[in-house]
């Protein structure tokens, strides 16, 4: 088992303690009901802590209005209103509708949230720390299976399963990034408008490859076929190989696949881990969740 050292369980985080080495992607909480009050000792013994130790973890069976489900999203920390969708709740810029449902022949939400690997916001200096979903409506099969599965993988156990020639090659390098690379390629820039202020949280944006968790001083892999564009001071060559190298390695590892019921929580250490919203679903299948995104610091290089 993990043990915490003075963590301050609202968020600003000082030290975690996880001894071992075996890393695990998705665990299911159970028994809390996240629509009563939870004390800071509960919150982190039940929440907090096994997300420290999974990475992902869901919540089911939850029944939560949108005033609850912000209250607990501020238990991680700050929360950010998305730095590039218009799809917000009136009224609540803090929470994004994630929808393929048209009122008016308008899209109430996102409809096309991610269907491709990436870890949320690393086209910005400060990439989100936390990152939650809850479900409204889930589209399903005519089997009564849920479709729109969202999948997870760590980039923790990706760093620390690097054969030792890749870990070389990626210590002490960075990656450029830029939102729509991934749209970029495929031809799909959704129509999407940036503001000054959205443009200029997003130029020129340089992380590390290799970081590390300051709580933990566990290490993670931080570039994704999304928004990572190549590596710093290498030909696009040389970058595309290096990073198709690292994207093979991490593809190969542990996948955590979130099948979803209505009134589901799922929360996610959003630098520890990638994730990909499957997309075998079209309208009128309706699906409708919200999220929130929790305010991060930029990422740490490792030593
Ligand atoms: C996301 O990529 O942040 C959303 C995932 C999902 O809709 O399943």
């Amino acid at each position: 088992m993990f043990q915490a050292i003075n963590k301050d369980v609202k968020g600003a985080s000082t030290s975690v303690h996880v001894p071992g080495s075996e890393i695990k992607v998705g665990y299911e909480i159970k028994g809390v009901d996240i629509s009563k009050p939870l004390s800071d000792s509960e919150f982190q013994e039940n929440i907090f802590l096994p997300i420290v130790q999974n990475s992902v973890v869901a919540v089911r069976g939850q029944n939560l209005t949108v005033e609850q489900f912000i209250d607990f999203g501020r238990r991680f920390g700050k929360l950010e209103k998305h730095v590039i969708s218009p799809n917000v709740l009136d009224g609540h810029p803090e929470v994004m509708h994630l929808s393929n449902i048209k009122k008016n022949n308008k899209n109430i939400g996102r409809p096309n949230p991610g269907a491709f690997w990436h870890t949320d916001l690393t086209f910005t200096n400060t990439p989100n720390d936390y990152s939650l979903l809850y479900s409204i409506e889930i589209p399903h099969d005519k089997n009564g299976m849920p479709r729109g599965d969202t999948c997870f993988r760590s980039t923790i156990s990706a760093y620390e399963t690097l054969p030792k020639t890749l870990k070389r090659k990626l210590t002490g390098i960075s990656a450029k990034h830029f939102h729509l690379w991934i749209r970029r390629r495929y031809g799909d820039e959704e129509g999407i408008e940036l503001s000054e202020v959205q443009r200029a949280r997003m130029i020129d944006v340089l992380h590390p490859v290799i970081c590390q968790q300051p709580e933990t001083g566990r290490k993670y892999l931080f570039v994704n076929s999304a928004h990572t564009v190549g590596i710093q001071g290498m030909s696009e060559e040389e970058s595309d190989a290096l990073l198709n190298d690292v994207y093979e390695h991490i593809a190969s590892q542990e996948t955590y696949t979130h099948k979803w019921r209505v009134g589901d929580i799922v929360i996610w250490d959003n630098k520890a881990t990638q994730h990909y919203a499957t997309k075998d679903y079209e309208y009128p299948m309706r699906r409708h969740l919200w999220r929130l995104t929790v305010e991060g610091g930029a990422p740490h290089a490792a030593d």
